[in-house]
């Protein structure tokens, strides 16, 4: 039988952990076949939330569940992980500038990296989804040299599974008939969600749909997707962040097969992103145990001008969120 394999989640005790603890109990990360070992990361403030959360993973008498452990020390939570991720960050407060808001996460990622790299087994996966996420990665990426910057990713998934939702609803079509969107840049209001490849049951997307909508309908629904469910739930999107986060790990531990999706992975140049950045690309796994783990870029996709506009424009975003971190130490110069 397949050995246990270490998850760690961190702010375990709020509310993406809430629906997230559970899916990876029942072996929807990683497989029906695949036990796991839940380490619970929190904070004073939330250890009680996590530890009752642990209570109810317990309660849900899971036959892949081999053990949770609920811890306050970064150490102790990634020595030996195999699948980190992070989740808990400092959430803007009021008042709080960018500088604040990026030092606070700085202070955050860049020691849970630093555990992460004295302890984690060699293949460790980390998906960062506590915001601002590529820029948390590239925080935490930082301070792990000794982990291949590839392994460090951030979630725009569940913004590549809104921009796929809202096209399939739009043409009423099923989510399956859909294939080959791309969500490009930071996870931000400044993301692109590309249609330009995108085929609905085999036709091309932009044949389907007309300039206008795409332009002043379809990128800002996505876009602001997360602002539209705060206002109609009333707090922020927390299952379908935790369903991006399980597709996202599943994908990359599984194989994306013959389709692509979107995450948030290290730049090596490519459609002119700069090498370094960790930028949501289209992108594509292999198999665990064929490829060597790392997501691929998916090459020589054309950027029409309509395209190249937006995606510039996130990536600059990008560009400025590493030069604050670099300004506050957080990355080396
Ligand atoms: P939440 O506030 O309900 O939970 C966050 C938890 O993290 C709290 O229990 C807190 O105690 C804990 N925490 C804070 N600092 C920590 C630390 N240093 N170590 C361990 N735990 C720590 O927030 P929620 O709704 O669960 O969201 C979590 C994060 O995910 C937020 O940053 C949110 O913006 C982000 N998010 C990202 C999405 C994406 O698509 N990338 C989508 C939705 C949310």
């Amino acid at each position: 039988p397949p050995q246990p394999v270490t998850v760690t989640v961190t702010g375990a005790g709020g509310q993406i952990g809430y629906s997230l603890l559970f899916r990876i109990a029942s072996g929807q990360l990683l497989g029906r076949d695949v036990p796991v070992r839940l380490r619970l990361l929190e904070i004073p403030a939330g250890r009680r939330a996590a530890e009752g959360t642990a209570l109810e993973l317990q309660d849900g008498a899971f036959p892949l569940l081999h053990g949770i452990d609920v811890t306050e020390d970064a150490t102790a939570a990634f020595d030996g992980v195999d699948i980190a991720l992070l989740v808990g960050a400092r959430p803007r407060g009021p008042g709080m500038e960018r500088a604040d808001l990026l030092e606070a996460n700085g202070a955050i990622f860049g020691p849970q990296g630093a555990a992460i790299n004295a302890g984690a087994a060699d293949d460790v996966r980390v998906l960062v989804v506590g915001n601002p996420a590529n820029t948390n990665a590239l925080i935490a990426s930082a301070a792990a040299p000794d982990v291949p910057p590839e392994r460090f990713t951030a979630m725009t998934r569940l913004d590549h599974n809104r921009a796929v939702a809202q096209l399939a609803a739009h043409l009423h079509v099923p989510v399956r008939s859909v294939d080959g969107v791309i969500v490009w840049g930071n996870h931000s209001a400044s993301q692109y969600p590309d249609l330009s490849h995108a085929t609905v049951d085999g036709r091309p997307a932009t044949e389907l749909v007309d300039e206008r909508w795409l332009a002043d309908e379809y990128i800002p629904r996505v876009a602001k997707r997360g602002a539209e469910i705060i206002e109609v739930r009333g707090s922020s999107s927390a299952a379908s962040a935790a369903s991006a986060a399980i597709d996202h790990v599943h994908d990359w531990v599984n194989g994306t097969g013959d389709r692509w999706t979107s995450a948030g992975v290290v730049s090596d140049g490519s459609y002119g992103v700069p090498e370094g950045l960790i930028s949501s690309f289209p992108v594509r796994s292999a198999p665990s145990g064929a490829g060597d783990g790392a997501w691929q870029i998916v090459q020589g996709l054309t950027i029409d001008a309509f395209s190249r506009e937006r995606i510039d424009r996130s990536v600059a975003e990008l560009v400025e969120e590493r030069e604050a971190v670099r300004a506050l130490g957080l990355i080396p110069a």
